[in-house]
């Protein structure tokens, strides 16, 4: 039998919260974590609150991951953050790939390409994630997006760092609308992105966990956790009240 999979929940915070609101937050977050030791936890904040929230979670299991960063380790990348620096920070993962920079900066699968390594390398967690738009699945396309997206973005990972990647489904049609997709999608699309990486390297597959993320609730978020392939969820909306995220951390303890 292959090892469980650890669960694991990310608050993406997107373009919210300055430094005293992510304070308030974590303040409460912190003191709250009790019996969620099953779980990894993760707080994507935005730049300006990285160092912030690092202090906060000094001495808890809690990790804070960025919402992007470049793939070079320096240089003239005016607007950039590289991956040392957010090790330099305390950081320990990022987010790569969300379908708003996607869709709104012109984030490329070569660019991602590059991106999950060089997060590797310096040692960060790279959650990576992929998704169709509502066209692509009402198209009968929304595995072969996923193909193409895994493929691309997975292009220049070494053979055996697989398992040290975390992937989030995000249909673009979930994110921020409340229309959640329901267990069977999120099962079914997970499923497949595992049965693709397996095409890579079998064992590391099982040992990848696959996220979901798109109007996750702490109402729906229990059941899409206990789907088999579903290892935890990449929450937006619902993250920005700690109570909620709190409900949603809590659903994933299985
Ligand atoms: P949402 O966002 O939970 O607000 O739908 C999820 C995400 O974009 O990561």
């Amino acid at each position: 039998m292959p090892e469980p999979r650890r669960p694991l929940v990310a608050a993406n915070w997107k373009m919210n919260k300055t430094v005293a609101e992510a304070g308030d937050f974590l303040e409460r977050f912190v003191a709250s974590i009790g019996g969620l030791e099953a779980v990894d936890l993760v707080i994507c904040p935005p730049y300006p609150a990285l160092a912030t929230a690092v202090e906060w979670t000094e001495r808890t299991p809690i990790r804070v991951a960025a919402q992007n960063m470049h793939f070079e380790a320096e240089g003239a990348f005016t607007g950039e953050v590289s991956a040392a620096m957010l090790r330099d920070l305390g950081v320990e993962a990022v987010v790569l790939g969300h379908s708003e920079r996607r869709q709104h900066f012109g984030e490329t699968d070569e660019a991602l390409a590059r991106k999950v390594p060089a997060a590797l390398d310096a040692g960060l967690l790279p959650i990576l994630c992929v998704g169709e738009s509502e066209d692509q699945r009402d198209a009968g396309e929304t595995e072969e997006v996923l193909a193409a997206q895994l493929g691309a973005d997975l292009a220049e990972l070494d053979g055996g760092a697989l398992s040290g990647v975390v992937v989030a489904y995000e249909p673009i049609w979930a994110i921020g609308t409340g229309r959640t997709a329901t267990t069977a999608q999120a099962q079914e699309a997970i499923a497949f992105i595992r049965s693709r990486l397996a095409e890579r390297d079998a064992g590391q597959a099982q040992a990848v966990r696959i996220l979901y993320g798109g109007s996750m609730k702490p109402d729906n978020a229990a059941e899409l956790i206990a789907q088999p392939d579903v290892d935890g969820g990449l929450v937006g909306g619902a993250s920005l009240d700690p109570d909620d995220f709190l409900a949603i951390c809590r659903a994933g303890v299985r």
